[in-house]
């Protein structure tokens, strides 16, 4: 991924970012039902993409004297979040991907790890820092109907390249974990406000080496609107 472009285009976003994210705010509330009945005592948190604070804003409060560290690539976002949640928690601008976590009860993160080059990888070499991880990420399985599109089109869709659910079992296998996916659906009256929906909360940043399509084209597969699914991973791993 090219990060500079990620960071970017979620630090633009990050004042509309509220009004659109309607999925991300379903998935952040189960992820942190997960976790609260899992582990419903820690004392170290650190939030990874916490973005302008969906998972923040259940989990925080579920420990309330916890040390409670949000980080996220986007200064945007990181703003957001504290003018959401204020002084309590601690805030830092940080790339997930190399993050340090060492002596953190948890490592919390929904819907951000599908941003990273390797997010299997990523979240292998938070494991070995010995922290618990609770982690919500896009799986394939999402936009199938704008990629099914695109294909009887014969062109390229630009969606990024998604793990897929073998992937996550092999991994909470691996890590003594447990992977539970769930679908979750958004429908758009007309197609092209899923496209403005997607810029709007940042998610606009194509896969790498991405052509663009003729938009118009793709718009008139769905004369009835598109209803889009985001399938989503719930890993929940004990410390090493
Ligand atoms: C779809 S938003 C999710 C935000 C929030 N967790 C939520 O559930 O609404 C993805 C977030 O991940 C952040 N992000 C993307 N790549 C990242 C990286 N490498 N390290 C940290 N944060 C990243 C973005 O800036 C954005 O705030």
């Amino acid at each position: 991924m090219d990060k500079h472009r990620v960071e970017q285009s979620f630090d633009d976003a990050a004042s509309a970012y509220d009004r659109h994210a309607v999925i991300q705010r379903v998935a952040a509330r189960h992820l942190a039902d997960r976790i609260q009945t899992r582990w419903p005592h820690l004392n170290r948190i650190v939030e990874i993409g916490c973005g302008t604070g969906n998972l923040t804003q259940w989990l925080a409060p579920a420990y309330p004297v916890a040390d409670y560290l949000a980080t996220d690539l986007a200064p945007g976002m990181l703003e957001a979040c504290a003018r959401r949640m204020g002084s309590r928690l601690r805030y830092a601008q940080v790339d997930g991907e190399q993050a340090e976590c060492t002596g953190h009860d948890l490592v919390a993160s929904s819907l951000a790890f599908q941003w990273f080059d390797d997010p299997v990888g990523a979240i292998r070499r938070l494991h070995a820092q010995h922290v618990r991880l609770g982690i919500a990420t896009l799986v394939e399985g999402t936009f199938v109907e704008w990629k099914a599109a695109h294909a009887r089109l014969g062109l390229d869709d630009g969606v990024l390249p998604f793990s897929s659910e073998a992937d996550f079992q092999k991994l909470a296998q691996d890590l003594g974990a447990t992977v539970d996916f769930e679908t979750i659906q958004e429908p758009y009256p007309q197609a092209m406000d899923f496209v403005r929906a997607i810029k709007a909360i940042g998610a606009g940043t194509p896969r790498p080496g991405h052509r663009p399509a003729p938009l118009g084209k793709v718009l008139r597969q769905f004369p009835e609107g598109i209803t889009v699914s985001y399938r989503v991973a719930y890993l929940l791993a004990p410390v090493s």
